[in-house]
């Protein structure tokens, strides 16, 4: 059996879990959840990082000794992943002594290996990162370059690793495995870092008290960043090189934001280098999630509620927009209305009413899941797709590409949807076209199973509800055509993303960006005449292209087909939707305005799209050929 061990970072406690620490603990979720329903054995890390200068003063500033400060927080990590549907097999904590114990262990090693030396050591240190930052990264001003802030400066006796001897292997491990530090951007980064020369680091603290002794030299305290990476290996026993220590090392992925990538990219695998201990296979990082633009900050007030987003949603609502919305290596900026649009759109309207239509037909003219007998058109077509769609997804989650891995699925939903649609199956209840009915229902059931198995490592919950809806009593994790039993009896619950009410969500989030829009329908209540409707040339066409237009923040330029023509288009969607995710979508297009000129860029035509709480395009329910008019 293949195995998959896979860590998020242990995160620091010296504050409550938010949005950002979410982010990367559902991304670790969906793979270990992938994994696992491909048969792999699956171990999966989170956990929390407890000792150090941050902590400890956190602790202080909490009136409580460090331990009860880190017995107190734990949990809080421990509820929130419970909240977000978390499945990690261990969750870590380095105030464990099965985490004290491996740490002096790899700690005696290290000493041993010859490549840890005392020395002075003097420099520009940075409180939050706990770290000297290196002469070369030092501007005049002094700041740190991640958080901005003053640095201290600090004198201490040390112990240091020889780092700067990894330098050669380190880049022959990056050249040898290219997708070791992944994604390439972050590869380019950390490669320059290696080019401009790796200083040794310091891997004690004698200012700090609380943390693990050094067992060769009990006055100091390990640094807490050469502590914490360690967790990875002691949290499977490499203390007593236990047998789940000798299945799961080495890791097959450590994920993380972009932040802490040198640290799991650089400084650990030389660490494991010198212990001679196998090194992980892939550090993968992601980008900032981000509000309105700026990093997290409690204290500035830049927070994500992610607490009321969840209970407006639902809990796989939010997770489906982390992951859809997101191109997994960038910065994506979190808004409340974009979650709004995706569930409505994606969500309630794609999948939920796919759902009920299936059930709704089945149950109106059969006992329980109609047999196939009668193939037909479409039927290859459906059958193949589901096995294609399989194997794309298969090569996203591999690139980490959750955003496409999603919309490979959903372009297998609305296939279905329009399998439905193209088929008329709810014309065919006469005795004579029953069985091709059955067949083409079955086959839509069978789709159904199969997007709840491939959509059950992002959103587990719904993809347990539409199992149970269609009738199996244990969840089916199979991906493989033609499973689903007939005559078992489907049943309607209630609908799986049900209407959100929008004024409560008006209430409950308020945006920035949704500034009150004026009612057009109140100001305009004079009737028109059908003539001067008829004067509207509105007509199907399909986007190209779409791109930003700078200086413009919430405007796209679009290349739209309408059959017989190309156009381009100035459209006021950007804040709704990112341009990768318009290509290919058929859109309703008023192909009789006036050309304008928008910010220097030209426009022929104008996209038509819902504009309220969120902005959503306008479109037909199933694909027309492009070019026909809308009357
Ligand atoms: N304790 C160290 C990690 C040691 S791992 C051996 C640490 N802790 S932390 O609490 O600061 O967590 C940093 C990690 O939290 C990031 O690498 C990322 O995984 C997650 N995130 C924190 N804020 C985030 C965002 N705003 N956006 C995305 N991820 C964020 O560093």
């Amino acid at each position: 059996m293949r195995t998959f061990y896979i860590t998020t970072p242990i995160y620091y406690v010296n504050g409550e879990p938010h949005a950002g620490h979410a982010y990367t603990t559902i991304a670790a979720d969906v793979l270990a959840r992938y994994h696992r329903i491909k048969g792999d054995e699956v171990f999966f890390l989170t956990g929390v990082d407890e000792h150090g200068a941050n902590v400890h003063k956190a602790a202080e500033n909490a009136g409580l000794a460090p331990q009860d400060y880190c017995d107190k927080m734990a949990p809080i990590f421990v509820k929130l992943w419970k909240r977000l549907n978390i499945s990690h097999d261990i969750f870590m904590r380095t105030t464990s002594d099965m985490h004290k114990r491996g740490a002096e262990k790899f700690l005696t090693a290290l000493y041993d290996s010859g490549d840890v030396y005392k020395g002075a050591y003097e420099g520009h240190y940075c409180r939050p990162c706990e770290r000297f930052v290196p002469e070369k990264e030092l501007t005049d001003e002094k700041i740190c370059p991640i958080h901005k802030l003053p640095l201290e400066w600090l004198e201490e006796e040390n112990y240091f690793f020889k780092l700067s001897k990894y330098q050669d292997r380190l880049l022959a491990h990056f050249h040898d495995n290219p997708d070791f530090a992944y994604p390439a951007a972050r590869r380019n980064e950390l490669l320059s870092v290696l080019d401009s020369g790796l200083e040794d680091i310091s891997i004690s603290r004698s200012s700090v008290s609380w943390g693990i002794s050094l067992p060769f030299d009990p006055e100091h305290i390990v640094y807490v960043w050469i502590e914490a990476l360690m967790n990875y290996m002691t949290a499977l026993g490499y203390e007593t090189d236990s047998e789940q220590y000798r299945t799961f090392w080495p890791a097959d992925v450590h994920i993380m934001a972009k932040d802490i990538s040198r640290f799991h990219a650089l400084i650990w695998p030389a660490m494991l280098m010198a212990v001679n201990l196998p090194l992980p296979k892939q550090v993968v990082a992601h980008g900032w999630l981000t509000k309105d633009g700026e990093a997290l900050s409690k204290t500035r007030g830049i927070v994500i509620d992610m607490d009321t987003d969840i209970d407006t949603y639902g809990l796989d609502a939010f997770r489906y927009y982390l992951l859809r919305e997101f191109s997994f290596g960038n910065d994506g900026d979190y808004r409340p209305a974009r979650l709004h649009a995706r569930y409505n759109a994606d969500l309630a309207n794609d999948l939920g009413n796919l759902l009920n239509r299936v059930l709704g037909l089945v149950n109106k003219n059969f006992e329980g899941i109609p047999a196939p007998t009668t193939p037909g058109e479409f039927d290859d077509e459906i059958k193949e797709m589901a096995q294609t769609t399989v194997d794309k997804l298969d090569d996203h989650i591999n690139a980490f590409a959750f955003d496409a891995a999603l919309e490979t699925i959903w372009e297998f939903v609305r296939r279905i949807n329009r399998y439905i649609q193209q088929t008329q199956v709810w014309t065919l209840a006469k005795p004579e076209t029953k069985p091709r009915m059955g067949t083409i229902l079955y086959n839509s059931l069978e789709a159904l199973r199969f997007i709840s198995v491939l959509i059950s490592p992002f959103i587990p919950e719904t993809a347990e509800k539409i199992q149970k809806q269609i009738g199996l009593s244990a969840f089916d994790t199979t991906a493989e055509w033609g499973r689903l039993p007939v005559d078992i009896t489907v049943s309607r619950g209630d609908p799986i993303f049900p209407r959100v009410d929008t004024k409560q969500q008006k209430q409950t989030q308020p945006e920035k960006a949704a500034k009150p829009k004026p009612k057009k329908a109140e100001k305009t209540t004079d009737l028109v005449s059908f003539a001067d409707f008829q004067k509207l040339d509105l007509r199907v066409a399909r986007i190209l292209a779409a791109e930003p237009i700078e200086g413009a923040d919430r405007l796209l330029k679009l290349q739209v087909d309408l059959g017989t023509e190309k156009r381009q288009v100035v459209a006021g969607i950007a804040e709704h939707y990112t341009p990768d995710t318009l290509v290919g979508k058929q859109v309703i297009i008023v192909a009789n305005l006036e050309p304008a000129t928008i910010r220097n860029v030209e426009s022929h035509g104008m996209v038509l799209a819902g504009s309220g709480d969120s902005v959503v395009l306008a479109t037909v329910e199933t694909e027309m050929p492009l070019g026909t008019q809308i009357k």
